[in-house]
Formats: C-alpha cells, sequence, structure tokens
C-alpha cells in the first residue's frame, strides 16, 4: 500500500552532470577494490542509476603493496568491459589509468614510460594518507617535464596538506590538477575531509570530481549521496571536467 511517510531511498541520476568517472577499482581483485566481477557489475549499474555514461578505472599502483603490472592490468581491464557489455547495463566501460601513489618505488617508475593513463596525457597520483613523503613534490615536477599532465587524487584527505600552506600554493601554481571524491561531500571520509573538499570547490580549485568506488558499500554511499539536495546545487553552481576526459 502507498505509503505517504515512506521515505524514497532509490538512486536519483544527478551525477549525469559530471558524466564520466575517472577515478574507481573496479578491476577485480587485482588491488583493495572489487573482489570479484560480480561485484563490480553490481557497482557499475549503482554508478548507471546515478547517472553516469562512462566509466575510467583506475587500480592502485603502490610499493610493495600492489605491485601491478600494466600489461596484466590491461588484459584484466579487457574482462571487465566484456562482462559489462553483456551484462546489458549500459554504462560504457570508457579508459583505463594508474593511481599512482607517490612513494619509494615511483622514482624508478619515471624511466619507463609505461604510465596507464586516465585519458590523453593525464596521469592520477595520490600521496600517503597519513605522512607527507619528503621530495615528493619535485617527483610531480619530473612526472610533468616529461610531458604527463599530473591529477593529485583526493586532497581533502590528507590531514597534512594544509589548504592555506606553501605547498598547496605551489601545486596549484605548477598547474597540478586536484580531484575530490564525491563521498567526501557525504562524509564518508569524516567531517574534515567533508569541509576541506566543499571548501577546496568552493575556492575553484577542483578540476575533476571521481567517485573512489571500491566495492558495493561505495556504491550504496554514492546511491544515498545522490538523494543529498546540497550535493545536487553544488553540481549546478560548480562545473568540473569530467567530460573532457
Ligand atoms: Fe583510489
Amino acid at each position: 500500500m502507498f505509503n505517504l511517510f515512506k521515505k524514497d531511498h532509490s538512486p536519483r541520476p544527478i551525477f549525469a552532470a559530471l558524466g564520466t568517472d575517472m577515478h574507481c577499482h573496479l578491476i577485480p581483485a587485482v588491488d583493495d577494490g572489487s573482489k570479484c566481477m560480480e561485484e563490480s557489475i553490481e557497482c557499475l549499474r549503482t554508478m548507471k542509476e546515478v547517472g553516469y555514461s562512462r566509466v575510467i578505472v583506475t587500480p592502485h599502483f603502490q610499493y610493495p603493496r600492489f605491485q601491478n603490472d600494466e600489461d596484466d592490468i590491461v588484459r584484466r581491464y579487457r574482462e571487465l568491459q566484456e562482462a559489462t557489455e553483456a551484462s546489458g547495463i549500459g554504462i560504457e566501460l570508457a579508459g583505463i589509468g594508474g593511481e599512482y601513489r607517490i612513494d619509494s618505488g615511483f622514482e624508478k617508475r619515471l624511466d619507463e614510460p609505461r604510465f596507464l593513463r586516465v585519458s590523453g596525457n593525464y596521469v592520477l597520483v595520490e600521496f600517503s594518507l597519513h605522512q607527507p613523503m619528503m621530495g615528493a613534490d619535485e617527483l610531480i615536477f619530473k612526472l610533468q617535464m616529461k610531458g604527463y599532465e599530473v591529477i593529485l587524487a583526493h586532497p581533502e584527505r590528507y590531514p597534512y596538506l594544509n589548504i592555506d600552506g606553501q605547498r598547496m600554493e605551489q601545486m596549484l601554481n605548477q598547474d597540478v590538477k586536484l580531484q575530490c571524491n564525491l563521498l567526501s561531500l557525504g562524509g564518508f571520509y569524516g567531517e574534515e575531509a567533508r569541509r576541506r573538499a566543499f571548501e577546496m570547490i568552493d575556492r575553484g580549485w577542483v578540476t575533476f570530481l571521481g567517485t573512489d568506488t571500491h566495492n558495493t558499500l561505495y556504491a550504496q554511499a554514492l546511491a544515498d549521496l545522490s538523494r543529498n539536495r546540497k550535493v545536487e546545487r553544488l553540481l549546478e553552481k560548480h562545473q568540473f571536467n569530467n567530460k573532457e576526459l
């Protein structure tokens, strides 16, 4: 029976304005993301329901935790692509980048021109969530010198990265593009990350938004976020470049 007081929990397609997700971990069993193909497909189904039409996957490359090999990742990406097509969800697997941790193993990578790029010359990088790494800014600069455009994943999640600090200013001056996580806006990573994400977006610093979907828990949080009016208004007010990818 129809109940006037029953809350509507269905997902809303508010992320259609972004069109493309450019950060998620949906290649099964290669990092701390999705564990199996069924889980990936379930996540993709939710992403379609909240409005996405294209998805670029970005498995972790992190020494020594995730020592992924680019060729192997590409092979597994093709399997995901086939399964997605067969599922009939109607969402496009539009590319494969890596999420490269700037760590002690990263410098060696600079000599190997094998970066999996999100699109064009864009390379997605992340920092440690706990402490700054000495020389990280120089490594980013070296990457740029090689002709790559650098996107820094979830700057709102690094508590040591002061929004008003010199390091932040330097990255913006160096044209490092910032990508915030959508789930930060709903408080998924805590109040501090939520506040910082809104602040960076309000300052006009954020070029891309990503879901960083790892599993169905994240997908459910994304569905919940699709009913958040504040986030909907933010997407109407600010422009992001996801569709360019
Ligand atoms: Fe990620």
